[in-house]
């Protein structure tokens, strides 16, 4: 049998830990999925890099090319942002690749878009490493749950915020200095906005209450504050009543209805006080986790490393042997359809 030729783009720390693990775990891969893995190129913006590990013939710098090649089976996406990885990703599914993204900004953004592309394509769209690394939730939510109504998840979904909460709170430490050491540590960005204002937890809020809720969720219906204005005082106060401040991804499906008469969607992203005995209270340092509460199967928590390049990459590669399974027995995932089957409301205050 041929192999099943992958391309990639971006080859940063996630993008490179999928490269390796491509060529080191090859017979692995090869045995789960009943075919080769056979990787023909990498989308980079520069040349003049030497990635260890990684036969630099792979390198191009026409990602457009690479996703427009006819032989290409399957696209992983581990850019980020949303230009140009939307429209590479819509040219790989128009050219009938299955997508495999990391991308939870365009995922929030313009998801509809992409769903209906793939859904038009008959291939599939998965994205298990856009929320929370390498805990599997994105499965969870839009397969194993899916014949049960969730009724919220609540969530620690961005792994910068949560180690300068947890180090303010045991050290008695200041934002700002604890801002700084998460720097040097590199949790966080050299630009820590997206991460210390919320942006980067709201996009993942975003697809879980989509996913959660069969609704279409976009990051602008997200309620956002981050926690720059949490002060040491706040944290010994939550102290002194047996409780911590997390940054939390709260999605609900509230009791009151819409215009259309389906019960609304409120999705918000702020820090809280919650009292040290809830499970979310001890997730400490870089960690994520998530708190499903469902109708029947009641209450479950999923809990992990939230990000990094290895963990990250474990997710891409899961996401990348179901894409191929899928792709080997001629069959797909859930589409677009199962994505959105129930409209609801999204509110745009709390
Ligand atoms: N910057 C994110 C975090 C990781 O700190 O959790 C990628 O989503």
């Amino acid at each position: 049998m041929p192999p099943l030729r992958v391309a990639l783009l971006g080859c940063g720390t996630v993008g490179s830990e999928v490269a390796r693990l491509l060529t080191d775990s090859a017979d692995d891969l090869h045995a789960r999925i009943g075919r080769r893995l056979e990787l023909v190129g990498i989308a980079v913006r520069r040349l003049n890099r030497t990635r260890e590990g990684i036969d630099p013939a792979l390198f191009t710098t026409d990602a457009a090319a690479l996703v427009a090649r006819s032989d290409v089976d399957l696209v992983i996406e581990v850019i980020g942002g949303i230009e140009p990885a939307r429209s590479l990703i819509l040219s790989a599914l128009q050219h009938g690749a299955s997508v495999v993204t990391a991308n939870k900004a365009l995922l929030a953004e313009d998801g509809g878009t992409l769903f209906a592309a793939a859904e038009q394509a008959g291939v599939d769209l998965y994205f298990e490493a856009a929320v929370a690394g390498a805990i599997p939730i994105v499965r969870p939510l839009r397969e194993s749950l899916v014949g049960d109504e969730i009724t919220s998840v609540i969530g620690i979904v961005n792994g910068t915020t949560n180690y300068i909460l947890d180090k303010m709170d045991t050290e008695g430490a200041g934002f700002s200095e604890t801002l700084a050491d998460a720097q040097t540590l590199g949790y966080a960005e050299a630009d820590p906005t997206a991460d210390v204002e919320g942006f980067d937890a709201a996009a993942k809020a975003a697809i879980l209450a989509s996913l959660a809720f069969h609704s279409r969720v976009t990051a602008a219906d997200v309620y956002r504050e981050g926690i720059s204005e949490v002060t040491t005082s706040d944290i010994a106060s939550a102290r002194a009543i047996g409780s911590v401040v997390k940054l939390l991804a709260i999605c609900e499906l509230s009791d009151a209805e819409g215009d259309n008469g389906q019960r609304r969607v409120s999705v918000r992203v702020h820090p809280a006080m919650i009292p040290r005995s809830h499970p979310l209270a001890s997730v400490g340092g870089a960690y994520n986790a998530v708190f499903v509460e469902s109708r029947s199967a009641g209450r479950l928590m999923f809990y992990g490393p939230g990000a990094g390049g290895s963990p990250t990459a474990s997710a891409v590669l899961g996401d990348l042997v179901t894409v191929a399974r899928n792709r080997v027995r001629g069959a797909a995932g859930p589409g677009e359809s199962s994505y959105a089957a129930r409209p609801v409301s999204p509110i745009d205050d709390v």
